[in-house]
């Protein structure tokens, strides 16, 4: 088995691994000269990075399953709590970790959705083929999203059909939705009861339009994607200029094959020889933590090894995202487009007694600690990743809500988009720090890891996740550059690695305090084993 120890400074710059034959208690790797298991973190915060957009932060509710339906959307004459249908316990969850943005409506559904069909008063039932083949009646449309991003706080991150939808009718919804002028369609939207134009800050063009959205060819995409770039507008009066307008992302890759370089090329080359009539803002990456997509990993009960393993698959998208950035860069050195990693999150095998078509899985504490290092890796690359949105919002794959009828309960999760809200919109501050390792059965993974921020009120942001299962950690920072008084954070863990939160037990994975001392301008503290913790230290 081959040892390593993990060097973060700002980025981590390896993954080490190695093969082991048989399962062995987990062993731990002391870095020399860590002897104490005292782990020594170095806050440079007199240098600034790039902001860390709060749209790093943003969700993502496909009409699958009971993403929308149930979870968000429970009808105006449900007994369970709600404004306008839109339930409101799930609203007010969503409140307190100030979601960016919402991306709707798929997802592989988008590449179905005909959006006239859910808007007015008669809706037409039509079907959502990939998503259990169940009926999709409709009543949760247009006016009903925009309604909830309203009252979540959210900007709305539209998914246009560009598989099985025209130009003409994605530049109708556009019309539709943002034109305050005295249009058929303007007049249709007040009639249907918004007379207010909607901001739409986020347009997708198309989604997996290399798969599930058409199995295209880039070359097909991407006149595809010029011809939407170019008709579907937005007039709202308010998004005609600078940082207001809205962002175009087209349809980028799913993976780090040649036929997804391949891809990125493509689109980016288009967009070098781009013409006054067009222009996009940002491409997407898909990514799922997944080991085998024919035998997936379960959600819950699994032991140390499938810990290990789906951490160690995580931390891939650190190489996925420096891949396509390589490509972006050589023809946008300026990084104007956004890469936008508008699906990431783990994707288990379906619950069980669920339909598998329904993607809904139980969420654990090894989930919290993959979504931390997953927005660490995103905080890292801030320069050119600046939106992301994990899958998905409620009752979905990797969600921060589950509901059973008027039951709701938080993920671990949710807990950490939570504790991350000081994070959206600060500063980045590079980190030092030998990580240490957790080695398991051969698989070598970063004990430690770390980001800090400078957030908009001039307080220290750091968060620090502990991966080891067993072992805390004893953390020494020194804090360069900025002076300290006080200090606060939380901290979460878990009994296990596989503990959840359920309907009956919905705090076994919940927030609590965390004990940390200034010394000298020196901050200490010691972190738990399996733990994620964020601490906000005032100038
Ligand atoms: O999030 C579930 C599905 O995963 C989305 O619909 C699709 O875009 C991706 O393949």
């Amino acid at each position: 088995m081959m040892k390593g120890r993990w060097i973060a400074a700002g980025v981590l710059l390896a993954i080490l691994g190695g093969c082991g034959q048989s399962p062995r208690p987990s062993e731990s790797v002391t870095a020399p000269g860590n002897d104490a298991g005292v782990v020594t973190l170095h806050v440079d915060a007199g240098t600034s990075g790039p902001v860390i957009s709060r749209h790093l932060f943003g969700q993502f509710a496909e009409h699958l399953g009971h993403g929308i339906y149930g979870g968000v959307w429970v009808g105006r004459d449900s007994p369970i709590p709600n404004t306008r249908g839109i339930r409101n316990d799930v609203v007010e969850a969503l409140r307190a970790i100030k979601v960016p943005n919402v991306r709707w409506p798929g997802g592989c559904f988008a590449d179905y959705y005909h959006w006239r069909n859910g808007i007015g008063p008669r809706r037409a039932v039509t079907l959502n083929p990939d998503w259990g083949g169940v009926t999709e009646p409709n009543t949760f449309g247009t006016h009903e999203f925009l309604d909830f991003a309203e009252q979540i706080g959210a900007a709305p991150f539209i998914s246009i059909n560009v598989g099985s939808g025209t130009v003409q009718e994605a530049a109708d919804w556009l019309e539709y939705m943002t034109s305050d002028q005295p249009t058929a369609l303007a007049q249709e939207r007040a009639a249907n009861g918004r007379k207010e134009p909607w901001k739409i800050p986020f347009l997708g063009i198309g989604n997996e339009s290399w798969d599930c959205g058409g199995n295209m060819t880039p070359e097909f995409y991407v006149d595809l994607m010029k011809m939407h770039a170019r008709f579907a507008r937005n007039y709202h009066p308010e998004q005609q200029e600078g940082d207001k307008r809205m962002l175009r992302i087209a349809v980028g890759p799913g993976g780090g094959e040649p036929r997804f370089t391949e891809w990125t090329e493509t689109v980016m080359k288009a967009w070098t020889n781009r013409k006054w009539s067009w222009d996009i803002e940002g491409i997407s990456l898909h990514n799922y933590t997944v080991i085998d997509w024919d035998d997936k990993h379960v959600a819950t009960g699994f032991d140390e090894q499938g810990y290990a393993e789906i951490l160690q698959a995580t931390l891939k998208m650190d190489g996925l995202i420096r891949q396509h950035t390589d490509i972006m860069d050589r023809y946008d050195p300026d990084r104007q487009l956004a890469l936008a990693v508008d699906e990431w999150g783990a994707w288990y095998a379906p619950a069980p007694g669920s339909n598998p078509g329904f993607l809904e899985q139980q969420n654990s504490l090894r989930d919290a600690i993959l979504a931390a290092l997953n927005l660490n890796i995103f905080a890292r690359h801030a320069g050119r990743v600046r939106i992301a949105n994990i899958a998905q919002m409620v009752n979905v794959l990797q969600a921060m809500i589950l509901t059973d009828g008027p039951k709701m309960l938080l993920t671990p999760t949710y807990h950490v988009f939570r504790l991350y809200v000081p994070f959206q919109d600060a500063t980045f501050v590079p980190v030092s720090f030998d990580a240490g390792t957790w080695s398991w059965n051969g698989i070598s993974l970063p004990r430690i890891d770390a980001i800090a921020a400078r957030d908009g009120e001039g307080n220290l942001v750091l968060s620090l996740t502990n991966v080891d299962p067993h072992r805390p950690a004893s953390i020494e920072a020194t804090l360069d550059g900025t002076t300290a008084s006080a200090v606060s954070g939380q901290t979460l863990t878990g009994p296990a690695v596989d503990s959840i939160n359920t309907f009956e037990a919905p705090d076994v994975v919940t927030p609590r305090p965390l004990e940390a001392v200034l010394e000298e301008g020196r901050l200490k503290v010691t972190v738990e084993p399996r733990s994620v913790s964020v601490l906000v230290i005032k100038p």
